[in-house]
């Protein structure tokens, strides 16, 4: 394959700012950087694709628990992008190569080739159908609620890109129905329409236990839970007896200011008479993790029986802080992936 001419120049995001409430343009800065030649054992990448997505807000907190890196004043932030291998001096990787790695909000990334992670580009329609939120909402309902045959499932904010397929995964391994919640009518319809939930409903419409209870009169059997707050303690409420709660996020106590989402109540007198089974769980995304899902993906997308949710936002690198505020404040629908090149 023909390499393409090396770039001189870069563009990056540097983080610029802890946010104390909101997240503002000052928090990112915009710059040109010189890209150096790769040195012995590393490779030039062109970043093509970048996900967008709640937890770089976390990333954004020093004090966060998450299992994620915090970003460092000044220093370029990061994130799952795919890109094309254009110069290699590993043995490992070859130029035209597709690569998975983290070295995102860039246009180019230098590194040794053992952290650009090979794709196959045949295994799925397109590169940015690499940056899912698939093992994840995997490892949720499959490997923490056991979901399967005739399972009443709820799914909080179901149009996240974990929600998203979370709620299509159910239905696949035999959910009898598939109940989600966002935050607008046109998300709902959207999910209705090619996410093949049963039923949806507006979190702002009302208490979420009534939308529940009216919705799953016998109980829901599993709960996958990226909310937490309000949404939490209503499945408490609406539960079956034994039912699995997957606890993957709480965006309501990650994304609002002084929010009380990260610290719902549990209502112990209803949840153990109902023997709840509570698994909250962190996904690490390792190898088989990764490989695991893109193989089933890869099997549903070909036998036409899974949607990709996703939104791809234009605009490059330099658009990238902007992008991200859009998502803060909830302008996208499903896996959000920017456009790098
Ligand atoms: N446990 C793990 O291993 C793991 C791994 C990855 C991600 N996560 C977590 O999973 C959750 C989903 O992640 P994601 O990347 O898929 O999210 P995402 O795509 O970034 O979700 C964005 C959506 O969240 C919804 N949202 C925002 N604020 C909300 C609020 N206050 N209340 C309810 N919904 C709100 C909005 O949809 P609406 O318009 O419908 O409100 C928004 O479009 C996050 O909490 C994330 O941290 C966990």
């Amino acid at each position: 394959m023909t390499s393409e001419t090396l770039p001189t120049t870069s563009t990056e995001v540097c983080f610029a700012g802890y946010p104390k409430d909101v997240v503002r343009p000052e928090h990112f800065t915009v710059r040109q950087t010189l890209v150096d030649e790769p040195g012995p054992g590393q490779v030039l990448v062109r970043n093509d694709f970048m996900t967008l997505a709640a937890a770089y807000r976390d990333q954004m907190t020093p004090a966060t628990n998450i299992p994620i890196p915090v970003f460092q004043l000044g220093q370029p932030m990061w994130g799952r992008t795919v890109g094309t291998v254009v110069r290699s001096n590993s043995p490992n990787l070859a130029v035209g190569d597709l690569v998975e790695h983290f070295h995102g909000w860039r246009e180019y990334a230098v590194g040794s080739a053992a952290e650009f992670h090979k794709r196959d580009r045949a295994l799925l329609p397109g590169a940015e159908y690499y940056l899912t939120q698939g093992p994840t909402a995997w490892r949720g309902m499959v490997e923490m609620a056991n979901v399967g045959d005739g399972d009443v499932v709820f799914v909080s904010g179901a149009t996240s890109g974990v929600g998203s397929l979370a709620g299509q995964i159910a239905k696949l391994l035999g959910a009898k129905r598939v109940i989600g919640s966002t935050g607008s009518k046109s998300k709902a319809e959207y999910l209705l329409r090619e996410c093949g939930f049963d039923a949806v409903f507006d979190y702002h419409d009302g208490p979420v236990v009534d939308r529940l209870r009216e919705l799953a009169p016998d109980g829901i059997n599993v709960f996958f839970d990226n909310v937490g707050g309000e949404q939490f303690e209503a499945a408490v409420a609406a539960a079956a007896p034994f039912a699995r709660f997957a606890l993957c996020g709480s965006l309501s106590g990650q994304l609002e200011t002084g929010g009380s989402g990260g610290h719902p109540r549990l209502d112990l007198m209803t949840a153990i008479p109902k023997q709840l089974i509570l698994r909250p769980f962190a996904t690490y995304h390792t190898p088989e993790q990764i490989d695991g899902w893109n193989k089933q993906f890869s099997i549903w997308l070909r036998d036409g029986r899974i949607a990709f949710p996703h939104t791809i936002v234009p605009g490059g690198v330099a658009d990238l802080p902007a992008n991200f505020l859009a998502l803060l404040e909830r302008r996208f629908t499903g896996n959000v992936i920017a456009k790098l090149s």
